[in-house]
């Protein structure tokens, strides 16, 4: 039998005394993988924190455009590996490391496809961050490049791995609780849209559009639960509240903080979405009825 895992206690204060000859459970192994993130904004920090405290693989090297977001970074790895750290001077170089096993794309949504057409020419596994594209031209050829590639293109919809969804799956697809489902209704009240470098995410030319940017999360949730696809779309949407005086270089920021999406499926399914990004906290929702019950 193997040794059974164990995640959280190893690295706890309270178990600091236990000497490394008495580790069985809380013994960890070398990371077997390395590394690279494109792109150390927000979210490639996370990916370095998080792989980093998982202890799977281990962060080799990081590329950006900006020195800043890469000197923050670094600082940032420190305080929480002593593992060194390679830094690329460009993104074939950072692509292209024999040393590495994957790539991480963690740049803003409108570099993804030009980024992904480099990445892919290294035959490494690739994680690109959600939404995989801004159009739809350049995620049909997304899937086209992914579909024809001989390692893996992984996009980052990692609502459906959250506790509260894999239950929710659980209970409705492996046991079937409410028989078969007729209606999904999700809904997100939060805040807006985080300060991003260059103010990115305020435009739709670069960011797809708020229901792409963001809700691709959720239409991921509703379309896992729905088990078909969409027949007719109906969404009604804008800018109410949310940076309607921000501008940058001119331009002023276009995008939407509320819509209404309602979702028929060829198997007879019915889903709304909505969306409001004008409250103080977060609250999200999945309401799923079927023919036994919600
Ligand atoms: N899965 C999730 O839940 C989740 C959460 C947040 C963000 N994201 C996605 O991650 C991506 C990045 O978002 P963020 O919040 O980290 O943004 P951010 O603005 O904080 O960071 C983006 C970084 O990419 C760098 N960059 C821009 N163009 C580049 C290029 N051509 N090459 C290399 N680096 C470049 C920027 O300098 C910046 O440091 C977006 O696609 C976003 O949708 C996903």
């Amino acid at each position: 039998m193997n040794k059974p895992r164990l995640r959280f206690f190893e690295n706890s204060a309270g178990q600091q005394h236990i000497t490394d000859a008495d580790k069985y459970l809380y013994q960890q192994q070398q990371p077997s993988h390395k590394l690279v993130v494109i792109g150390t904004g927000t979210i490639g920090q996370e990916h370095m924190r998080v792989a980093s405290l998982l202890g799977r693989a281990q962060i080799h090297g990081i590329y950006d455009t900006q020195t800043h977001s890469l000197d923050i970074a670094e600082a940032n790895f420190k305080t929480y590996s002593d593992q060194p750290l390679l830094r690329y001077p460009d993104l074939a170089s950072a692509c292209n490391d024999p040393q590495a096993d994957a790539l991480f794309i963690c740049t803003p949504n409108h570099t993804h496809f030009e980024i992904l057409q480099v990445a892919i020419k290294s035959g490494k596994a690739i994680f690109l961050e959600k939404p995989m594209a801004t159009d739809l031209k350049d995620a049909a050829a997304t899937v086209a490049l992914s579909d024809a590639y001989q390692s893996f293109v992984q996009i980052g919809l990692q609502y459906r791995y959250k506790a509260q969804y894999v239950e929710a799956f659980h209970e409705a697809k492996s046991r079937g609780s409410l028989g078969e489902i007729k209606t999904i209704a999700m809904s997100e009240y939060r805040p807006p849209f985080l300060d991003k470098v260059d103010q990115w995410n305020k435009f739709n030319a670069n960011s797809g559009g708020t229901l792409v940017e963001k809700c691709c999360h959720y239409f991921d949730l509703i379309n896992l639960m729905a088990e078909s696809q969409p027949t007719l779309v109906y969404a009604s949407g804008g800018q109410g509240v949310n940076f309607t005086d921000f501008s940058k270089d001119g331009v002023p920021a276009d995008i939407a903080d509320h819509a209404f999406v309602v979702i028929d499926y060829a198997n007879g399914t019915r889903a709304n979405f909505t969306l409001n990004m004008f409250c103080p906290d977060f609250t999200e929702e999945m309401v799923v009825s079927g023919t036994r019950g919600g």
